[in-house]
C-alpha cells in the first residue's frame, strides 16, 4: 500500500501525466485538495472509489484517512493542484506518513507558473533580459517569510518574477517593485490559467492595479519582468548556425557542406 502524491496541474483536466492519470485511475481512495482540483480528474477514479475533498479538513484528519487506508491495504491518490514542489503542504504530510511507516511516492504536475506563461505565448528567460525564474509569495496570514526572501531583494537581481499567493496585496507588491523595475516594467496577472474561465491582463507594474476587476481575489498568478512579452532580445547560441554543438558540430557540417 502506497500513498502516491499527484501534481494535478494547473487546472485543464488534460494537463494531468499520463503517470498520474494511472495511478488515480488505480487507487480504490482519492483524496483532493478542494476547488483547484476538475470535477474531470476526479472521473478517472475507478467506480467505487471513496472520493473526500481534504479542503474543510485538518492534517490530522488527513492522515487518519491515509491510516485508515493503510490498514485496509487500499492504495491512495492524493492530488494536490499544480506541481507538488510548491506549496502544496505535501512535506509536512510525508513526514507524517514515514513517521507512521507508510510508504509514499511523488508524482510530478504541471505547476501554475508554467501554465500562466503558456497562456501569455512567453518564455520567461531570454537571452541578455533575464535567466531567472523567482517562485516567490508574499506572507499570508498562514505563511511568514524568511527575512531575505523579500520582494526586493527577489527584484534587486532583476529575475522574471512569478509571485503566487499575493493577488490581494497587488498595492504593496507594485510598491515593493516599482523602485527596482520601473514603473514601465512588463507585467501580467493571469487568472485561473488553462481554466476555461481563464483571464489574462497585460500591462506595467504601473497600470496593474488600475486594470485588476475586483472579482480577481484569488488564484491568479502575478508575473513581473523585462522578459514579458518583449520584442528586443539577443538569439540564443542555442541554434546559432556558428556554434559548436554536440548534436550539430562544426567539423560534421563542414564536412557534409563540403
Ligand atoms: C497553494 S498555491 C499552489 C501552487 C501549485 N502547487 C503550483 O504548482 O502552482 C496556490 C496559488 O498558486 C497560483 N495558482 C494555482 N493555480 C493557478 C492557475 N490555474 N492560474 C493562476 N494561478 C494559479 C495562485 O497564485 C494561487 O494563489
Amino acid at each position: 500500500m502506497t500513498v502516491h502524491f499527484i501534481g494535478a496541474g494547473p487546472g485543464a483536466p488534460d494537463l494531468l501525466t499520463l503517470r498520474g492519470r494511472d495511478l488515480i485511475a488505480a487507487c480504490p481512495v482519492c483524496l483532493y485538495a478542494g476547488s483547484l482540483v476538475p470535477e474531470e480528474i476526479l472521473g478517472h477514479c475507478p467506480e467505487g472509489a471513496r472520493i473526500v475533498n481534504t479542503a474543510p479538513l485538518d492534517l490530522d484528519a488527513i492522515i487518519a484517512e491515509c491510516k485508515r487506508a493503510h490498514e485496509a491495504g487500499q492504495d491512495v491518490a492524493r492530488l494536490h493542484s499544480g506541481d507538488l514542489s510548491v506549496w502544496s503542504a505535501m512535506g509536512e504530510q510525508i513526514r507524517r506518513l514515514k513517521a507512521l511507516g507508510i510508504p509514499v511516492s511523488v508524482t510530478p504536475g504541471v505547476p501554475s507558473f508554467a501554465a500562466a506563461a503558456a497562456a501569455l505565448g512567453t518564455e520567461l528567460t531570454l537571452p541578455g533580459l533575464a535567466q531567472s525564474v523567482v517562485l516567490t509569495r508574499t506572507p499570508g496570514r498562514a505563511s511568514s517569510m524568511p527575512e531575505a526572501e523579500s520582494l526586493a531583494n527577489f527584484a534587486a537581481t532583476g529575475a522574471t518574477l512569478a509571485i503566487h499567493l499575493s493577488i490581494h496585496n497587488l498595492a504593496k507588491v507594485v510598491a515593493d517593485l516599482v523602485p527596482h523595475y520601473g514603473a514601465d516594467c512588463p507585467a501580467a496577472i493571469v487568472y485561473r490559467a488553462s481554466w476555461p474561465d481563464q483571464q489574462i491582463l497585460r500591462g506595467t507594474l504601473g497600470t496593474l492595479e488600475a486594470a485588476l476587476p475586483e472579482a480577481i481575489e484569488r488564484t491568479a498568478l502575478i508575473l513581473v519582468g523585462r522578459s514579458l512579452g518583449a520584442e528586443g532580445f539577443d538569439e540564443s547560441c542555442l541554434y546559432d548556425p556558428d556554434y559548436d554543438r554536440r548534436f550539430r558540430p562544426r567539423s560534421a557540417r563542414a564536412g557534409s557542406d563540403g
